[in-house]
């Protein structure tokens, strides 16, 4: 049989199996057993692939022997990489034993904006007060954002320079990003029949110039409750609640009488902030024509609306003078929330 393609076959088997034992003998690391598996285990072009190869080329008689032969050596092969693997999994355990007892080193971990955190908590407030979170649309169209909030064709709030319109000026019903988050009392009101009691966080845009108070994307929180038989006076001790329990008891909370097309009465929300008056946001009764819009009968049901600025109650809670700062990315300032 000497010479014979069995033979040269059998050979090149009895070869690699004695090559693999000598290479898988005295592993130390991962790397070492990859490399081993590899040059005789690889898919591609490992010596076992090649050697099935000299298989295919055996006369048909020797073929069933050949194959015997030929799986006998890959099995052994794969024995030889699992034994290096459990041994280097036992050295590694030797040589790294864990203590339990020791006390765990702290991993520094990323944790949630202060915009988030407020949202949350504002979230968690009004829910105290039976609220229920809603979400809508950041692109809105003119309907959503201006006609049903009363706010007509001809008003400034709707000039071009105002707002961040995103279809040509000159499309019937251009979309844009929101300019408040007023948008959602309408689209909750089309939808759902009163009682309602809303509030909805969430982002808007206005090409506003960055200053200490503004910022051309910021937050606000809205929030709206439709029942008959509510008046300012239920509006006024909601805003009041939540300005006690989001900044604490001892808040100053001013109301001063202002103008939105859909509400009336309208006023304007400040609370003290280091002994000066800020303006939070605006509120008022939901306007009777706002109201007949949505398909609800003002002779029937009242409601209120408010809609105040995130960031700015977030760096009144939180002492900061400047609400870029939230928007500068910087760790530093982020890590002390
Ligand atoms: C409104 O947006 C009304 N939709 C509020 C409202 C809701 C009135 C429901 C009545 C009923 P105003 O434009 O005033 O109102 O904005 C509300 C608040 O958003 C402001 O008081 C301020 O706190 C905040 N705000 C406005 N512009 C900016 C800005 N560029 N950056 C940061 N905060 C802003």
């Amino acid at each position: 049989m000497a010479g014979t393609p069995l033979a040269v076959f059998q050979l090149e088997l009895d070869r690699l199996h004695g090559d693999a034992a000598v290479a898988l003998a005295d592993i130390s690391d991962a790397a070492a057993i990859e490399a081993a598996r590899i040059e005789f285990a690889g898919a591609r072009s490992g010596r076992l692939k090649a050697a099935q190869k000299l298989l295919g080329e055996l006369d048909p008689a020797d073929k069933p022997v050949g194959g015997r032969l030929f799986n006998e050596t890959k099995a052994a092969v794969a024995r030889l990489l699992e034994a290096a693997q459990a041994k280097l999994g036992s050295h590694h355990a030797e040589i790294e034993p864990v203590d339990v007892t020791l006390p765990g080193e702290s991993v520094a971990l990323g944790h949630v904006h202060p915009i988030t955190r407020t949202i949350r908590e504002v979230q968690e407030i009004m829910g105290r007060l039976g609220f229920e979170s809603v979400d809508g649309p950041e692109v809105e169209d003119q309907w959503h954002n201006f006609e049903a909030l009363a706010i007509a064709a001809e008003h400034p709030a709707r000039d071009p320079l105002d707002n961040f319109y995103l279809s040509v000026a000159q499309a019937a019903d251009p979309l844009l990003l929101r300019s408040q988050t007023s948008t959602v009392q309408i689209r909750v009101m089309e939808n759902r029949e009163p009682p309602l009691r809303i509030v909805s966080l969430g982002r808007v845009y206005r090409p506003d110039t960055a200053d200490a108070t503004h910022y051309p994307m910021f937050h606000q929180v809205e929030g709206l409750l439709v029942e008959p038989g509510t008046t300012m006076a239920h509006l006024k001790s909601v805003l009041r609640l939540f300005a006690s329990s989001f900044l604490g008891g001892n808040v100053h909370v001013r109301f001063r009488p202002s103008f939105f097309p859909f509400t009336e009465p309208s006023v304007e929300v400040d609370m003290e902030w280091g002994g000066r008056w800020v303006e939070m946001g605006g509120a008022g009764m939901i306007d009777p024509a706002v109201l007949e819009a949505v398909g609800y009968d003002p002779d029937v049901v009242t409601g209120f609306a408010f809609g105040l600025g995130v960031e700015r109650i977030a760096a009144r809670r939180y002492g900061v003078d400047d609400i870029r700062d939230f928007y500068r990315n910087d760790v530093r300032f982020l890590r002390q929330f």
